[in-house]
């Protein structure tokens, strides 16, 4: 089968950053299924495992998270799905990724694609709709279907894979939605998405928060540089607020005051913990993504998805990583089909 792999982490602009490989088709067994894999998208996390450093490979390694496909085989184990489903997932950062013909994903965290979706849409959604939602649903104290009166929730970087739909989640939920963009491009793309305001990243978000009558705002998710805005959203938080943070800071957070005066609820959220630890609850994914797909296909969420930037090959990997490595990449940059 045809797949893209390194063996060497190299800057992106090097041609053997990442290189076109044939490989073995892999055999589904136990929970496992095979999926013939049609689009791919790609997301931050795979330019970080592909960051350079001095370390190499002895055998071809496969990145990729984000995938939509068909089911070519199921494990002896499965029960969710069986040859011919249509499925979306972004899999497990531990296992041989997606920029393969033919995957390997345990049946708990995949989900049915969206039947309104082509794959191209659908691959754009997983990855980055599972971290909002496990940000805001399962880890911060929110529903998707909560009742009573709206709250101001501040998502910085709205722009972004995560933000756009986060964005889309939280109004969907009954927020008040503010999202926070540095660009007229990315100011517009967050409007489209649902947010009632937009502000700036780039200038103090306090007064700007105030000039739109929020003197703080009950909930943040920072979803782009977590030590930059610490000092920001512990001014804007309000007194039992909730911050969820998904990025590694560069060094230490303080956590006490003003946020263990405010007893603000701090909550980190990474999506791939439920599969990389088997979590007993990893199935969770699996319906959060059946959920998502019901909502897609009603007309509740739509696809992230801005560009497909062509077949599924090095060459267009490569510009795909350097262009996420710009950081000012608008929702999802998707590669469908091989050739
Ligand atoms: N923990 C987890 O489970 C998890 C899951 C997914 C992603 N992540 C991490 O979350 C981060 C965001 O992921 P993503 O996929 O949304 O990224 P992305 O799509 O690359 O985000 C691009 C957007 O970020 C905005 N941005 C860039 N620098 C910014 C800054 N300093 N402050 C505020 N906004 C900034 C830009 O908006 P403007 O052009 O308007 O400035 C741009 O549109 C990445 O670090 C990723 O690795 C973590």
């Amino acid at each position: 089968m045809k797949a893209v792999a390194l063996t060497r982490y190299l800057p992106i602009d090097d041609p053997q950053s990442l290189q076109d490989v044939e490989l073995a088709r892999p055999v589904a067994y136990g929970s496992d299924l095979l999926v013939r894999v049609e689009a791919i998208s790609v997301n931050p996390v795979d330019t970080k495992v592909r960051s350079p450093k001095a370390q190499a490979e002895t055998q071809p390694k496969v990145l990729g998270y984000d995938a939509a496909g068909v089911v070519e085989a199921v494990g002896e184990n499965v029960t969710l799905f069986q040859p011919g489903d249509e499925v979306y997932y972004a899999g497990d950062v531990t296992r041989s990724g997606t920029n393969a013909q033919f995957h390997l994903v345990d049946e708990r965290v995949v989900g049915r694609k969206p039947a309104t979706l082509d794959f191209a849409q659908a691959a754009a959604l997983p990855l980055t709709t599972i971290t909002a939602w496990e940000l805001l649903f399962d880890r911060m104290p929110f529903a998707i279907d909560m009742e009573g009166n709206a709250r101001a929730l501040l998502i910085i970087a709205g722009a972004g894979g995560v933000g756009s739909i986060a964005i889309q989640l939280a109004r969907h939920a009954g927020f008040t939605v503010i999202a926070t963009a540095s660009r007229a491009e990315t100011i517009d793309w967050c409007r489209s998405m649902g947010a009632h305001h937009v502000i700036d990243h780039r200038q103090p978000l306090a007064a700007q928060l105030e000039a739109l009558g929020f003197k703080q705002v009950d909930a943040v998710l920072n979803l782009a540089d977590t030590d930059r805005y610490w000092d920001a959203i512990g001014e804007i938080i309000a007194p039992l607020g909730h911050v969820g943070l998904i990025v590694e800071p560069s060094g230490l957070l303080r956590i006490g005051d003003p946020y263990k005066a405010k007893s603000v609820g701090i909550h980190w959220e990474m999506m791939f913990a439920r599969a990389r630890f088997q979590t007993p609850d990893m199935i969770e994914q699996h319906r959060l993504l059946n959920r998502v797909a019901s909502l897609v296909d009603a007309g509740e969420l739509r696809s992230t998805l801005t560009e497909v930037v062509g077949p599924i090959n090095a060459a267009n990997l490569r510009e795909v990583h350097r262009r996420l490595e710009s950081g000012s990449t608008i929702g999802k940059l998707v590669l469908a089909g091989w050739n």
